[in-house]
């Protein structure tokens, strides 16, 4: 996954394409690099490293004019280093191309366009964009033209936007991977992501596959297929600029943490008519499916026991990746509910697409607005957290915990109490965060120089103790591993001696048999960390969260984030930006 952008206005673009970029750097951060059209034709500076890494050593707002494009990359064919860095140009500098995603019959076009004379550099597939439109122009076509006859030969998932030197305009074009126009008074912008430059404007069209949106002194939309004009709705985000700054925090991954009292909140603000939708679609259906991937599958496997309890209803729960795998199970009563934070995680969508190829009914919970997810399904509900931008899912996870919730309570009709529920558990969150802060910082110290952390739970702490391991792992790349609390003794045990930390996700509900886990534990020396609404002898450190009854694993997963995040501080980590990990994944 990759972030572009591209302007069109009258200000100096550098700076807002370094300021948007900046924004985007959550999308990919192995290089970056810019292009803008001066007085003396198209200049490029880029480089391996992040947007700061390399702005000091190239200082991207030398760059003088008021049209250009840049790119964060993160990346997938070619190794990271300069000249794989985008923008990449046509062989007689003139067109130039930011992409994301991937060109699948580059090598292809490579040897038709070597044929006809032009000279590679990269070892990039986009390069074979920009002197593909090259050549088409060359044989007579005008830009406009010559990029549609690109987009119609390339093959595989991609966003492009294109700048040509001598017509002084851009193109921006998609399919199937993200990209957005907004509008502002005399300026354009396009972007793999609203944040980009939701300081500049609200007002965002939002492309569709296979449109492509040219940016001269006004806007005009088509499809590339077929050459038709699309007229298009403008969408006013309903979030503000300062939603996606860090403000006082010094992290974004503190900043969404810490959000989660409202974003609960916001999550359970549903339209009733919506939810009804949305409910006569899951009681009508002969089968429902929920599907997602890392975080987002958990919340799917802590909704299957929230729907059990609540609904007495049974959801399959799978990972997007595997649904194909459950073809025969399809039909048109079948309902697939896709939950995903970014809306545009490859295996999402493949599994999205494969149930409609099946005539099933879909349903997402989301919570980027405009995403492809959206524009797949037939409803859509959305969760309303405000953009995440660190990498780790955390307010997101909440959110969809919250909306599953609301759903499993309307099946038997008592929308009103789970409000009520995710009100009540919502106005916890500020005071859980202030009451076990210190001790998580505490904790993480003791923690940092650990190799391996498990964490137990039985019924709705299970998916709990699944999502905190996750979230340690990623973050503070200490090996972390969630487990049924009965599990362990199934051959995990064996790692089990003296010293190793045991986080036991505990409940009312499931002491009883969760103790009987701890002692186990305890009896081959684990240090064992009690997350719990009571403390108990056998807890080595203790960290009270108060108990919210069905809702637990909304409240439970807030101290393993703050442990996370206070681990990555710890390790000397930046825990907004995981290695090896980018915040949508768009590549099955
Ligand atoms: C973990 C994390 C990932 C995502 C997963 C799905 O912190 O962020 O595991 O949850 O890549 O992403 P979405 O929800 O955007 O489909």
């Amino acid at each position: 996954m990759c972030g572009i952008v591209g302007y069109k206005g009258f200000k100096k673009a550098s700076k807002i394409l370094l300021d948007s970029v900046r924004r985007l750097e959550y999308r990919g951060y192995d290089s970056v690099g810019m292009a803008v059209l001066g007085e003396s034709g198209i200049i490029v500076k880029k480089g391996a490293g992040n947007v700061d890494k390399v702005n000091n050593e190239l200082f991207f707002e030398e760059l003088e004019g008021s049209i250009g494009v840049a790119h964060t990359r993160w990346a997938t064919t070619g190794e990271v280093n300069n000249v794989n860095s985008h923008p990449h140009l046509s062989n007689n500098n003139k067109i130039c191309v930011v992409h994301n995603g991937i060109v699948e019959n580059y090598q292809e076009i490579k040897k038709f366009l070597e044929n006809k004379g032009f000279c590679f550099i990269s070892q990039t597939d986009t390069e074979v964009i920009p002197n593909y439109v090259q050549y088409f122009i060359d044989n007579g076509e005008s830009f406009e033209d010559a990029v549609k006859k690109t987009l119609r030969i390339i093959k595989g998932s991609f966003a492009v936007v294109i700048m040509s030197e001598d017509d002084g305009i851009i193109i921006g074009a998609r399919r199937g991977s993200p990209l957005v126009l907004g509008i502002g008074f005399g300026e354009f912008f396009l972007a793999s992501d609203v944040p980009a430059f939701s300081e500049c404007t609200d007002k965002v069209v939002y492309l569709d596959d296979d449109e492509f949106a040219v940016l001269g002194d006004d806007y005009h939309i088509y499809d590339f297929n077929t050459g038709r004009e699309n007229f298009k709705k403008i969408n006013i985000i309903n979030w503000s600029f300062e939603q996606a700054k860090k403000g006082e925090y010094e992290h974004f991954m503190l900043k969404e943490i810490n959000e989660q009292g409202n974003t609960i909140k916001k999550a359970a603000e549903q339209s009733i008519e919506l939810i009804r939708e949305a409910t006569d679609l899951i009681n009508g259906a002969c089968g429902v499916f929920l599907v997602g991937c890392g975080t987002s599958y958990h919340a799917c496997v802590s909704a299957s026991y929230i729907f059990s309890k609540i609904a007495k209803k049974h959801v399959n729960v799978l990972l997007a990746s595997e649904f194909r795998n459950y073809e025969h199970f399809l039909s048109s009563n079948t309902l697939v509910i896709a939950v995903s934070q970014s809306g545009e995680t490859a295996d999402v969508i493949d599994a999205v697409s494969f149930a409609k190829k099946h005539g099933c009914r879909t349903l997402s919970i989301v919570n980027v607005m405009g995403s492809t997810l959206t524009r797949l399904c037939s409803l859509n509900i959305m969760m309303n957290a405000g953009p995440e931008i660190c990498v780790l899912s955390t307010k997101s996870y909440t959110s969809q915990l919250a909306v599953l919730t609301l759903l499993a309570y309307s099946a038997v009709d008592k929308f009103k109490q789970a409000k009520k529920l995710l009100v009540d558990v919502a106005g916890k969150v500020n005071d859980l965060i202030n009451n076990i802060n210190d001790d998580l910082k505490l904790l993480a110290g003791k923690l940092k120089r650990v190799n391996d952390l498990f964490l137990i739970g039985r019924d709705l702490a299970y998916p709990s103790a699944l999502e905190g391991a996750l979230k340690i792992k990623e973050v503070s790349y200490i090996h972390a591993e969630g487990f049924a609390g009965a599990e362990l003794k199934h051959g995990t045990m064996a790692l089990i001696q003296d010293g190793v930390p045991v986080i036991a996700l505990n409940t009312r509900g499931t002491n009883d048999l969760l103790v009987n886990n701890i002692m186990e534990v305890k009896a081959r020396g684990a240090f064992v960390i009690g997350i719990d609404s009571r403390n108990n002898e056998l807890y080595d450190f203790f960290i009270k969260v108060p108990g919210a009854d069905i809702a637990d694993p909304v409240l439970m997963i807030i101290p393993i984030q703050l442990l996370a995040y206070y681990l990555a501080l710890a390790k000397n980590l930046n825990p907004d930006q995981p290695r090896n990990l980018a915040k949508s994944v768009t590549v099955k």
